[in-house]
């Protein structure tokens, strides 16, 4: 798989979240590098843990602005939505290899990083796009 890295574009306007997006995306990274280059399941078991604790933390961070719009903000069911499903369709089988249940796929690495630059292209972007026009972010 091709390294890949933040790129500014992609900030949606609100620091807090720009930077998390930034550091899950070089956890990511390293996920799919660490995988096409056969390291040891320790390191990978230990990226997934974090992808996991992270993940879970970085989602909270956008539901708690998107919390403070609940009424205004049209997306907010599908966008909470849309973070349980990560976890449903791409955390929960990382979860499954670290038990050893199951094995990782190129297939599930490349949904996942998929997933993960589209929802912040489309949802969080949009979200960004929200939170400016409420005066919380950045233009
Ligand atoms: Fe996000
Ligand atoms: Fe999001």
């Amino acid at each position: 798989m091709n390294e890949f890295q933040w790129d500014m574009e992609m900030n949606i306007g609100v620091a807090e979240i720009d930077e998390q997006h930034e550091y899950l995306t070089g956890v990511l990274n390293t996920l799919c590098q660490s995988f096409a280059q056969g390291t040891d399941k320790e390191i990978l078991e230990e990226t997934i843990s974090q992808i996991n604790d992270y993940g879970r933390y970085h989602f909270e961070t956008e539901e708690r602005y998107m919390r403070q719009f609940e009424n205004e903000y049209p997306d907010y069911i599908a966008h909470l939505e849309a973070h349980q499903e990560f976890f449903e369709k791409v955390v929960s089988f990382l979860l499954d290899y670290v038990e050893g249940k199951d094995s990782i796929t190129i297939e599930l690495l490349n949904y996942l990083v998929d997933w993960w630059f589209q929802h912040i292209n489309g949802m969080d972007k949009g979200l960004g796009k929200f939170l400016q026009q409420k005066g919380v972010a950045e233009a």
